[in-house]
This record gives C-alpha cells, structure tokens and sequence, in this order.
C-alpha cells in the first residue's frame, strides 16, 4: 500500500479544477464546485455497538459494518459532511457471562475484546470517526451522563411505570438472576437445556418463571423466587406514535428514504401481532449503568443493556467533540438538528431494538407528542439499514448457520492473516443479505475473486495499463477524434457513475457493486472490440484512441470503486497518479489529459487458491 498521501508531493499528479469532465456531454454530474455550507447534506453514520465478549465474524461484518463504511465514504464522496460511530457494547449480562466463564475480570475482558474489533476494523478499512466503548475508561463517564439523562428525562415525563415482580435467586450467590444464567427444562418443547430467555432447541421464547426445574448457573444450585422491583417503559403510551410515524416509511416520497422491508416487516408487524406491551428497563446487576433515582428500591440496580447501548451512538459522539475541544454542545448539531439525516445500520437481530425501543426512548424525550421532535430535540432515525443473517458453507459440508460456540465462522483475524481486505469486502458485499439470508460460500469466495474481480477489474486494469507504458511510455495517448464505439463507451462511463450514485444514495450496495463491474466488463468488451492489440502494428493512432478511451474507463472506476475497495482504488490511483481528489464522485468522469504521466503498473488482484484459506 502506498501511505494515505503518497500522490500529494508529486508534482505532475492531477488536479481536479484543471481538467474536462466526460460528463460535459453526459449532463448527470455538475462541474465540481466549491460546497456550501448552507447547502452541504450532514449524516451521522452508526454502526450497531458490538458486544465485546467475543471475535468478529464475516457476518457481522456483512451484516452492518461493511455497508455502513461504504455508505459512509460514498457519501463524503458526495461532498456531504459525515461522522461515522461505532464502539463497543460493554455492559449488561453478555460480558459477564464470558468474564466469569474465562475467568477474567469483566473490565479485563471488555477492554481486550473493543481492541480486538477496533484491529479487525481497521485491518477492513472499516474507519469510524469516533470508536467508543460504553465501559471504556476513556468513555464510560460520558456515557453514564448521557444515560442518566435520558432515563430521567424519561422518568420525568411520566413513561416508566415502577413495578414489583418476582424473580430467581440464587441464595448462595446472592443474587438475583439474569436469564441468561439459569436454565432449565424448555415450557413449550421439553428440553433440558432452555435458557431463561429463549429455548435454542425450539426457538421459542422462555419467561424465566416457566423453566421447570430452574437451576443457576452460577452455583448449580436451586433458586428461589423473590420479589423485585423495577422500571417499565410505557411503550403502549408511545404505541401510536410509533406506528404513525414507522408507517410513513413504507412512503419514499413522505420520509425521502425507502425503508428495507425486512425493517418494516419486523417492526410493524411486531405492533400490529402483539401491540406494545411495557418493558423493563433496570435489571438487577451491578455492571452496567447504575439507575440515577434517589429510591432505595434502585440501589445496586443497572440500567438494561438495550436501554443504554443505543445510548451509546449519542455518548460517542459527545466524546468525540469533546476529544476534540470542541464546544459541550457540538454533538447536538447531529443528533438534535433535522438538517442531519441519522442512519443506523444493524443486523436483524437488533431491528426491534432500532425501528421500536430506541425511536421510542428518543421520543420520550420530546416536549410535544408530535411524531417528529422539533428543532433542538433528539432527531428520530432517518433510516434504519438492516441486512439478514448469514450462513456460511465449508468446502465439502452442508451449510449451516454462524455459530460461535460450534465454531462455523470465518474470523477476521484469520483472514487477515492470509489475505487482503479487499476480496473479502468485494464478496461480503457481492453477495449481500440486503433481503434475504445469503451464504458465505467458501469456494464461491475464492471462485468469484478469481473469476470476477481479477478477471474482470484486475485484468481490464492490467491490460490497460501494460499497454499504455509498453507503446505509449507510459503516458495517456492522445486522441485526433472519437468514433461512435468510442463515444458509446465513455458515456457507459457517466452512465455507470451516475447509476452506482443512485443505488447507493438507496442503500442497494449489491446492485450498486454489480454497476462497478459491469463497467468494468464493458471496459474489457471494448478493449475486445477495438484490438489496440492487432492496431499497435497497423494504426498506431488508432491503437493510442483505444488505450485513451480505456485509461479514462479506468480513471472512472477508480472513483466509483472506491467506497466498496478503498485499498484497491488508492493503487488504481496510483497507477493513474490521480491525487486524493479522485474519491470525489464528481471527478468520476474528469478526462485525464493526453500525455498525462501514468505511474507503474502494480498487481491489483491476487489469484486465490482455496488451501491458502483452509489448507489441503
Ligand atoms: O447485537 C449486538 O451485538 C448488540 N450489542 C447491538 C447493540 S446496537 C446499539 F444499540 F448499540
Ligand atoms: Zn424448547
């Protein structure tokens, strides 16, 4: 990899105001112009907070991270100002769960697991603005402040209900328990292994109260049932609220974004089956976010991990102002400002938590019971981008689901070891859960990197460019006119940018990428068709058209990869010696100028050979 500015000190590296755009014909793009602050679309960008008690996995990647960093750079392609979030998910019952099993302290644990994903990120060129932690020494007192916050905001309001139940305890422990630690025999299937949550034999849901034969996990022992008390939040207050305004986002025109259906399936359907009932928002543990009420009955209590975790968005980006020296207030020109679009992206399992609970608490918090908090209030989502779940299939096995403790993942940490980042975004995002589950297929990996993006991009380059530097020393030829193939191609350039843009701007990164390459193949099909191969001895001129004409298709698809490969589109870059300008998405059909010095042809795309992945 070249370093990040590895073009800024050459001098004959282009710049954009100097040159013609392909698009002055095409009309889609206007001439790149200075932005205007008045003007300038904001987006805050979030990626749904891992829990930091295990590895990463090319299903959490493909699932919401991956999208999030392609949105995210093509956006400030765009020109728009974007701040992308993520951390990690310390608290709650997860952590300390794995803690007690490794035999480690919950801190010692949290603070090794945020590293591990802040690596795999990186290792990705999954780059956040801000990457937190909601029990991170450097973000946990911000973090608690905010929660607090929020909770008494709520509480002031009216919405949580106090309420005495009964739960498990465990006597010798002495405590009481969470779900996830007592098991027991399932209501609904009779197995012997059903959570306090959920039975993973049947997929049912299980109250802890209708195990039979409950014991806990922490000492083995039988648990009582005592009395507790805790707070509810009045979801069915905020139920009409809710579904009026989730109801406007099956309207692209009303909402000005298209929400996925899987995203409205789940949320609303989960309201009009069941309605909204209330739900507890403390528990009873000690790590998490203490309940800020001066009541006996909320000492030693935390604030429930759902509950404070999306809070965690809001917290980051306070710390990252803050890191900065920026004003106290700086963080609520994104989050309570209509002008900023706020886009989560999750995985399935959290579109509950996203398009029901945390619209619900951020709407709690607003003065009015309009849908729509008002200027100076907590902005709602301006879209929630789910993907489904992934499968994944070994070579010569069945597929099966993601499973962490039968250990069916590819970690990114052994990816990372072997290979590069980029063939692993081209395929997590090529074959993408945008609707459906979708299967990482080991072979399909290797088949497709091979026989797509070295096959079609890496080759399309690497003909391009040997040619351009073994006739033409390594500059762009120049052109006398253009026929009709030639000017059929450079229109498909515009033509590609301009599709790529629209189905980013909807979040379709699948059939955003397939335009990508379908660029790319038209690159290869006119490279075919033209024959500088057979004209470089017959017609040198028409020979220097051709390689003209690819080596701008290659000059747009640098721009137009770039969200999708970053690391790829840096060498095209350097091949091409564009200066860092090239990521702006109205440089995309910029002309490179005959005798334009090209830099050295580099390999762009490995060939992959599948033992390097899993051995013989
Ligand atoms: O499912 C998960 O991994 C959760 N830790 C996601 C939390 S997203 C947000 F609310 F912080
Ligand atoms: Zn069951």
């Amino acid at each position: 990899m070249p370093p990040a500015d590895f073009l800024s000190s050459q001098p004959q590296s282009i710049q954009s105001s100097e040159v013609r755009s392909l698009a002055d014909g095409c009309g889609w793009l206007a001439e790149p112009k200075a932005v205007d602050a008045m003007t300038q679309r904001r987006f805050l960008v979030t990626g749904a907070l891992p829990y930091s008690n295990g590895r990463s996995h090319v299903g959490h990647i493909a699932g919401a991270y991956l999208p999030a960093d392609t949105y995210a750079r093509y956006l400030r392609a765009t020109g728009a100002d974007v701040r992308f979030v993520c951390g990690s998910d310390d608290n709650g019952v997860a952590a300390l769960k794995t803690a007690r099993e490794q035999d480690r302290s919950v801190e010692e644990l949290t603070s090794h697991y945020n590293r591990c994903w802040e690596k795999d990120f990186k290792g990705l060129g999954i780059e956040f603005d801000i990457w937190g932690g909601t029990h991170q020494p450097d973000y946990v007192a911000v973090h608690e402040e905010f929660s607090q916050d929020f909770f008494l905001k709520i509480f002031a309001k009216g919405l949580f209900t106090k309420r005495t139940t009964k739960q498990l305890y465990d006597t010798q422990a002495d405590q009481f328990l969470p779900d996830r630690f007592v098991k027991g025999t399932c209501p609904h299937c009779g197995s012997s292994d059903a959570f306090g949550d959920q039975c993973e034999d049947c997929g049912r849901s299980v109250d802890q109260l209708e195990l039979i034969k409950p014991v806990s996990m922490l000492t083995h022992s039988t648990p009582e049932l005592r009395e507790t008390v805790h707070w509810y939040l009045r979801l069915d207050q905020l139920q009409e609220r809710l579904s009026s305004w989730l109801g406007q986002k099956k309207d692209t025109q009303a909402c000005g974004a298209a929400w996925r259906a899987i995203v409205l399936n789940q949320s609303l359907g989960r309201i009009e089956a069941e309605g909204l009932p209330e739900r507890a928002m403390t528990r009873d543990l000690h790590w998490g976010v203490p309940v800020p009420l001066d009541d006996p009955d909320a000492k030693g209590k935390s604030l429930y991990v759902w509950f404070d975790a999306p809070i965690g968005y809001v917290s980051f980006t306070a710390s990252m102002f803050k890191q900065r020296g920026d004003s106290n207030d700086e963080y609520e020109r994104w989050w309570k400002d209509p002008d900023c679009k706020i886009v989560h992206f999750i995985g399935e399992d959290n579109i509950v938590f996203h398009a029901i609970t945390w619209p619900a608490m951020l709407m709690a918090t607003h003065e009015s019971e309009s849908v729509q908090g008002k200027r100076g209030e907590y902005q709602l989502p301006h879209n929630v981008v789910s993907n489904s779940f992934l499968n994944i299939k070994f070579p010569g096995k069945e597929e099966e689901k993601i499973s962490k403790s039968r250990g069916t993942a590819v970690w990114i940490e052994d990816y990372l070891k072997t290979f590069d980042p980029d063939p692993l975004r081209y395929y997590l995002t090529a074959i993408a859960p945008e609707n459906v589950r979708t299967t990482f297929d080991v072979d399909d990996f290797i088949r497709r990197n091979n026989g797509e993006l070295l096959n079609a991009f890496g080759n399309f380059f690497n003909r391009t460019m040997t040619f351009a530097h073994k006739y033409f020393e390594g500059k762009v030829p120049p052109t006398d006119r253009r026929d009709e193939v030639d000017k059929k191609q450079l229109d498909s350039c515009c033509e590609a940018a301009a599709r790529t843009a629209e189905e980013l701007e909807g979040c379709h990164f699948k059939t955003a990428l397939a335009e990508v390459m379908s660029l790319a193949r038209a690159g290869n099909a006119y490279f075919d068709t033209t024959k500088p191969f057979m004209t470089r001895k017959t017609d040198m001129t028409a020979c220097g058209r051709a390689i003209n004409v690819c080596l701008q298709t290659a000059r747009t698809l640098t721009t137009i990869v770039a969200p999708f490969l970053p690391f790829t589109a840096d060498k095209c870059a350097a091949m091409l010696k564009l200066d860092e300008g090239y990521r702006t998405w109205a440089s995309a059909c910029d002309e490179l100028p005959a005798g334009h010095s090209l830099g050295d042809p580099v390999i762009l795309v490995r060939k992959l050979d599948p033992k390097e992945l899993f051995g013989d």
